[in-house]
């Protein structure tokens, strides 16, 4: 089965079970400052799972974007990845374990037609925060998992979440299939990688707090993944996931380029096949983000010049990114229309990253050698990517080609110094819980619309919108497409006039309707949904309208005055406005 006939065949078969089938959210959190980039599908979620009513309903299905560098390192063999795309349902206070594990066992065993013999099933063996799940293993057995195929394990391996620092989490139960040609053993062993994991149903039932202890939610949640990549290569028989379909044709594409071929080929094929879509998704999301030396913009950086490295290691001739990128978009472009509709965009920053990167690669390599003669300090490591760009990777396998080691520890710690160093006046952004809900927070939600109206009002541009928006207790971040640096005197405008309207004490009210009555209605921020998705619209007296999930104070006199404290540019074409409310 092809991975896309994999993720029809997923969201049908929820719809059929009374789901409402949802758009992927972006890439990158909305308000949320723990992490930088979406890792699951219960990420966008959140606000649900703890306990605000979603407009679609209390059953969902999407397929969600994601991205984890966690396992960068290994990306290479015949598994990790660090862009993929997640399948996932959820009961926001609805089902739980029964139906969950039922609507599981139903999709392996008859809309995959997965036989038994292969499945094995995992559950959490119980500790001091929550007992042992014997209720999960009682309803496997009673569909026909036998006992010898089910496997008790710690909350290292059966236990999901939080995305971030704190939120929602709980134990899960985890299905394995056996992969190998030859007939599974009785006894179930998750150890054995023969076993290949595929889907996890977590059980959201607690909240982790900022003291590391657990609280039961208000309501019982059902959050599942399920990796398509991973899933569609077990289900072809493939042994490795570059060898689906889209992840095949750019495989075959870098061969093609390739004038080398060694040993280590297959790694350097999987590297560019993975950094380069990585890439490709991270610049063709709504937000914009591009390559620099921090946060996202870091990791786009490190996914390109890592490629970059890894196409010189296959003789590639000339800049290749961008041709490459183009095959990713076009084996894309269907499924995610974002990725077509930015792809002059996404190639011409992919170019200009790489012509910037080819400028410092001789002269840093040169330094490299001279340093290379003996290990490398996290200062030299820090050096080499301060003054030459050189991601810590490429630093790391350099330093590997030539027998010697680096000190990982001791860059992780020069970096984290420029990190803070670039991050003027502290933005605390290991700080803030997820889906933060506190006053400020949500003070800061509603100066957002303000702001964001106010803007299209002052620079009478109506094209103006949201490309980005970030929200710490302490401050409220937004980017917005616009071609220039804005006057003094129109950013004082701006902040009259949200001031002005603040003052006006105007009402926030909250109503659920379809994009199109949305739209209709004039609502801003439309670009995610789908079409009769049911949303809810904030309305901001008859000043603004926008399409969002809250959450939001009640009126606009609560906001005491904003302030806006920088303006600057993040990227060609947007702007970044920072702004904080202060007393009147
Ligand atoms: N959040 C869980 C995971 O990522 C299930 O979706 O595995």
């Amino acid at each position: 089965m092809k991975a896309a006939e994999l993720k029809r065949r997923y969201l049908a078969f929820f719809e059929k079970k009374r789901h409402a089938v949802i758009a992927s959210a972006s890439l990158i959190p909305e308000h949320d400052p723990t992490v930088l980039f979406t890792t699951a599908g219960m990420h966008p979620l959140v606000p649900f799972l703890m306990g605000q009513p979603h407009p679609e309903g209390r059953r969902l299905a999407d397929v969600q974007k994601c991205i984890r560098t966690g396992d960068i390192d290994e990306v290479g063999d015949a598994t990790h990845l660090t862009f993929f795309e997640m399948l996932g349902n959820w009961s926001l206070g609805d089902y739980f374990k029964k139906e969950a594990i039922s609507f599981s066992f139903e999709f392996l065993t008859e809309e995959l037609g997965i036989p038994l013999e292969r499945l094995g099933i995992t559950v959490f063996a119980g500790d001091d925060d929550a007992p042992r799940d014997e209720e999960s293993a009682g309803i496997w057995k009673s569909l026909g998992i036998p006992a010898s195929r089910i496997s008790y394990r710690p909350k290292k391996d059966n236990w999901w979440g939080p995305a971030g620092a704190t939120g929602p989490c709980g134990p899960d139960t985890e299905m394995f299939y056996w992969s190998s040609g030859d007939s599974a053993p009785e006894a179930f062993d998750p150890d054995d990688a023969r076993w290949v994991e595929i889907w996890n149903d977590v059980f959201m039932q607690y909240n982790k707090k900022e003291d590391a202890t657990y609280e039961p939610l208000s309501q019982k949640n059902v959050d599942t993944g399920m990796g398509v990549e991973r899933t569609a290569a077990m289900l072809q028989g493939k042994k490795s996931i570059y060898d689906t379909e889209a992840l095949a044709r750019i495989a075959a594409k870098v061969r093609e380029l390739a004038t080398l071929s060694g040993e280590e080929s297959v790694k350097s094929e999987r590297v560019i096949t993975d950094h380069l879509r990585a890439a490709v998704f991270i610049l063709g999301d709504e937000h914009r983000v591009t390559p620099s030396n921090l946060d996202q913009g870091y990791v786009l950086r490190r996914f390109i010049r890592r490629a970059i490295r890894h196409g010189h290691c296959l003789g590639i001739e000339g800049n290749f990114t961008a041709a490459v990128a183009k095959d990713i978009i076009d084996a894309y472009r269907e499924e995610w229309p974002e990725v077509g509709m930015n792809e002059a965009f996404i190639l011409d920053e992919l170019q200009r990253e790489e012509a910037r990167f080819l400028q410092t690669l001789q002269n840093g390599l040169r330094r490299f050698e001279e340093m290379a003669t003996k290990d490398l300090s996290g200062d030299e490591a820090f050096l080499l990517f301060q003054s030459y760009g050189f991601p810590i990777e490429m630093v790391v396998e350099l330093a590997k080609e030539k027998g010697i080691s680096v000190d990982r520890r001791g860059f992780d710690h020069a970096f984290a110094l420029h990190q803070e160093r670039s991050r003027v006046g502290a933005e605390k952004r290991f700080k803030g819980g997820l889906a933060d809900a506190s006053d400020e927070s949500r003070k800061l939600h509603t100066a957002t619309h303000l702001l964001n109206q106010a803007l299209r009002n002052v620079l009478k541009d109506d094209s103006i919108r949201q490309m980005g928006s970030n929200i710490t207790p302490e401050r409220l971040r937004f980017d917005f497409n616009f071609a220039r640096k804005l006057e003094k005197a129109e950013l004082q405008a701006v902040e009259d006039e949200v001031n002005a309207n603040i003052a006006r004490d105007l009402p926030v009210r909250v109503k659920e309707m379809t994009v199109e009555e949305a739209k209709g209605a004039g609502a801003q921020g439309v670009f995610e949904h789908k079409y009769g998705e049911r949303v809810f619209v904030y309305f901001i007296g008859d000043y603004s309208v926008e399409i969002c999930g809250g959450p939001h104070v009640s009126s606009t006199q609560e906001l005491g005055r904003l302030k806006i404290r920088k303006e600057e540019s993040i990227s060609a074409g947007v702007r970044r406005i920072k702004a904080v409310l202060v007393e009147r």
